[in-house]
């Protein structure tokens, strides 16, 4: 599947501030206060501040991971969360390969929004676009109003994979993009494979790693 991937990308990048195999487009989406900025600077700066900045349009901030031997360039939107903008926003869509679907454990309406949040995605992004189902906030347990398992039946239906997360304590922030970067990188090389007429066992290969999700997801928190 690398060689398939790396196909995609047409001979790679020149160096300089291109240096990069891959560049992949991700955005972070769900109702305000969720998290979402807080989760975006976790990641990419390690830092986390309680104090709670509204984040006004869209931004975004650039991280480069490994994934094997190749370098890929994660170019991640952070979204404003508050109704006003989703016109700003939802025109952000086009084009991401990963979405990263926020809602918070201690807020139930948060939750209750992530089906429509799964709407705006298959109205506004491509068809292949991939989604991680996030309950962040996992750190607060005695506020918990949305059980772990609620989440992952939710996950389930919608066939999405979940995490629960702590921006705030650090946990599986850094498994969501991992996990996220995986799904994009095999839905790529299953295209490919669909795309090349002289695949035979090699693409069944492919198409059992993507479309077996692991039964159900342990509660990580
Ligand atoms: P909008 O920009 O309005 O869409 O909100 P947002 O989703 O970006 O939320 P933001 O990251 O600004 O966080 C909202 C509040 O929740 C802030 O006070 C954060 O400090 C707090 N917060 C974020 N993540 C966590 C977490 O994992 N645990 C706890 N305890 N608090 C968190
Ligand atoms: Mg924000």
């Amino acid at each position: 599947s690398d060689m398939a991937v790396q196909s995609a990308t047409a001979g790679g990048q020149p160096s300089g501030d291109q240096n990069f195999d891959y560049m992949f487009k991700l955005l972070i989406i769900g109702n305000s206060s969720v998290g979402k900025t807080s989760f975006l600077f976790r990641y990419c700066d390690d830092s986390f501040t309680s104090a709670f900045v509204s984040t006004v349009g869209i931004d975004f901030k650039v991280k480069t991971v490994f994934k094997g031997d190749k370098r890929v360039k994660l170019q991640i939107w952070d979204t404003a969360g508050q109704e006003r903008y989703r016109t700003i926003t939802t025109a952000y869509y086009r084009g991401a390969m990963g979405f990263i679907l926020m809602y918070d454990i201690t807020n139930e309406e948060s939750f209750n929004s992530v089906q429509d949040w799964c709407t705006q995605i298959k109205t506004y992004s491509w068809e292949n676009a991939q989604v991680v189902l996030v309950g962040n906030k996992c750190d607060m347990d005695a506020e918990r109003v949305v059980s772990c398992d609620r989440g992952r039946q939710l996950a389930d239906q919608l066939s999405l994979e979940f995490f629960e997360t702590s921006a705030k304590e650090n946990i599986n922030v850094k498994a969501v993009f991992e996990k996220l970067v995986e799904i994009i990188c095999n839905k790529m090389a299953e295209s490919l494979d669909k795309q090349d007429p002289n695949q035979g066992v090699k693409g069944t290969k492919l198409d059992a790693n993507t479309t077996q999700k692991p039964p159900s997801q342990q509660c990580n928190c």
